[in-house]
């Protein structure tokens, strides 16, 4: 019998970060016998649209059949609701799945993708699975760092920008002239990919609609997803879109059937669900205002945010916190794996998950 032929594995995959979750509800629920809120993973705690329910329903009983490669008819929604030409959209099984393919189609070893840090850990995954490394800007606050900051970072073999705008897990926005002045910094060797999984939920009057900056320069690329406002995190879509001549490069490697027949089927339908969308977006904008305004009441630091959740720093150590938190039924995200050993991500529940958790937390008397 052979010995074990991990050895046979390219040395590259055993330094790929694996993605941490956050605790499944099921898991806390069977644990401690209780009904639990999780307010971990930035999901849309109203569920999908019933529209969206009924059309996954129907695609079910059409499961025999691969589903169409290019997603043609979702593609052409979005190209529609977007106005870019269709073969400027690749849709994708989920956004990460997008990052994944720039990452491969952009990077490689000695090549490197650079972003601001603390942000979206999938950006370091998908740069290691292509045998690139993932570069953290140097910020004197990690709330965010500046344009000058981002830009002194680059190097001759940085390919790859990632920017989440609104950024995960601070909560922070770049403006349009921040957008600007990075564009226009940035030299010719490097693609910008600007993540905007959170688009919907900003209100700041000065953030940019990257989809509008395409024209103007080829090298930027714009992710979105499907599973933050339109509630599908568990069918896994999304789409990049870009100069066409990047994109149709990039569907070389988004490999066959990737995106499900239900997952496209219910994407058509989420983008029509306009009303459920608005309940959505009225509730996250709601919810973080109250969790921002309570949480300070309460004498601690909150992070402005743009996105679905709320970033707080607790004074105290937030993994224990987290932790005394799920013993009560509500499961957050400690942010010590990120260097924030002291904050705690929330993502914005429904308004009496909102208040229950503040009750929880005020509960643990971490204040004076
Ligand atoms: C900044 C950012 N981009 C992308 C994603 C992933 O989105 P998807 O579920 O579409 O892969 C997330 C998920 O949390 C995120 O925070």
């Amino acid at each position: 019998m052979a010995g074990n032929p991990a050895h046979l594995i390219r040395p590259h995959v055993h330094g790929i970060p694996l993605y941490v979750p956050g605790k499944p509800i099921e898991e806390v629920e069977r644990e401690l016998g209780i009904v639990a809120a999780k307010l971990a993973s930035n999901e849309n705690p109203l569920g999908p649209a019933p529209e969206v329910v009924t059309a996954i329903a129907a695609a079910a009983t059409k499961m025999n059949l691969y589903p169409e490669l290019e997603a043609p008819v979702l593609r052409r929604a979005i190209a529609g609701r977007l106005r870019v030409e269709e073969d400027s959209v690749l849709v994708t099984a989920g956004a990460s799945h997008f990052l994944e393919i720039a990452a491969l189609a952009f990077l490689g070893p000695g090549l490197t993708s650079l972003g601001p840090w603390p942000s979206f850990v999938h950006y370091v995954i998908a740069s290691r699975m292509a045998a690139g490394d993932f570069v953290q800007v140097q910020a004197a606050d990690p709330r965010k760092a500046t344009v000058e900051e981002i830009l002194g970072s680059v190097t001759p073999a940085t390919r790859l920008l990632f920017i989440a705008n609104p950024n995960n897990p601070t909560g922070a926005h770049y403006g349009r002239g921040e957008l600007e002045a990075l564009l226009c910094g940035l030299p010719e060797h490097t693609m910008l990919l600007w993540d905007e999984a959170y688009f919907e939920y900003v209100t700041a009057e000065d953030y940019p609609d990257g989809i509008a900056y395409l024209a103007r320069d080829p090298r930027m690329m714009v992710v979105r997803s499907f599973s933050k406002v339109h509630a599908l995190a568990g069918l896994r879509v999304g789409f990049g879109v870009g100069h066409p001549a990047i994109i149709r490069e990039l569907a070389r490697i988004r490999g066959p059937f990737k995106i499900s027949l239900p997952a496209q089927a219910a994407a058509v339908a989420a983008l029509d669900a306009t009303d459920h969308m608005a309940r959505s977006i009225a509730l996250a904008i709601e919810g973080r205002a109250f969790l921002a305004e309570t949480l300070a009441g309460m004498g601690l630091r909150v992070w402005p945010s743009q996105a679905n959740f709320v970033t707080v720093d607790v004074g105290a150590d937030a993994g224990e916190v987290a932790g005394r938190l799920e013993r009560t039924g509500y499961i957050v995200r400690p942010l010590k794996p990120f260097g924030l050993p002291t904050c705690l991500r929330i993502t914005v529940g429904t308004m009496e998950q909102n208040a229950g958790f503040v009750r929880a937390l005020a509960g643990l008397r971490l204040c004076a």
